[in-house]
């Protein structure tokens, strides 16, 4: 499964790129503003500077909701850098850009997925990635890892290559449920990645460890 971060904060994407097991970055216009990162020019160079950071794809979101602004804003996110993946709305014109992206050969992101029909819509189109938002669903008692089961089934049953970038995960216990499901990806906060890390037995084992070979090497 490919790790991904969702953030657009450059010290997290470093943390996780350094930790070794960084496949690639996704990004919203929520997480943008909650970097203080706003105005188009600054927007653009910030993408930049976060491909400059990591070796894998980038999902950069369209702001447009119509499909010639889609096309527009997607094909200058495309040209700004090779990493670029055009992140599109799970809406009509979204699904119609996806295919015209697709079949240009430019890697898309279809984002906002919350039900089976709309993964099987943006595989149908062509999607590199589909983005179904497991932490939302939970947020409203709806069972997120059952979406991510059901996208599996379905896609497997007709082999589509869309890969399943499962977002929205808001802590460890998504990361290692979205692995037996065989989710292709996952996308979560730095939090959550550094949580597959932790075991007590790990650590009072390192200590022991290393306090029996103090006390043969004092
Ligand atoms: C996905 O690409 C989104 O950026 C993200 O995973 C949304 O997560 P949230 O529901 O925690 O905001």
């Amino acid at each position: 499964m490919k790790f991904f971060i969702d953030t657009a904060n450059l010290n997290d994407i470093q943390s996780a790129y350094e930790l070794g097991v960084l496949d690639g970055v996704t990004t919203n216009p929520s997480l943008m503003a909650k970097e203080g990162i706003t105005g188009k020019d600054n927007i653009l160079k910030h993408y930049l500077a976060i491909c400059e950071k990591v070796e894998g794809d980038v999902s950069a979101e369209v702001i447009a909701t119509d499909y010639e602004g889609m096309i527009k804003e997607g094909e200058e996110l495309a040209a700004l850098h090779p990493q670029i993946v055009v992140k599109l709305p799970m809406i009509a014109d979204g699904v119609k850009a996806c295919k015209y992206f697709s079949d240009k050969g430019i890697k898309t992101n279809v984002t906002l997925v919350f039900s089976a029909g709309q993964a099987l819509l943006a595989a149908k189109a062509g999607a590199t990635y589909v983005s179904p938002f497991l932490g939302r669903l939970d947020d409203i008692s709806t069972d997120g890892l059952r979406l991510i089961e059901e996208i599996r089934l379905i896609y497997d049953n007709y082999g589509f290559e869309t890969e399943i970038l499962s977002a929205s995960v808001r802590h460890t216990m998504h990361i290692i449920n979205c692995a037996k499901l065989g989710s292709d990806v996952m996308t979560g906060p730095l939090s959550a990645i550094e949580g597959l890390l932790k075991h007590p037995l790990t650590d009072s084992g390192l200590e022991k460890f290393l306090a029996d070979y103090q006390k043969g090497n004092a």
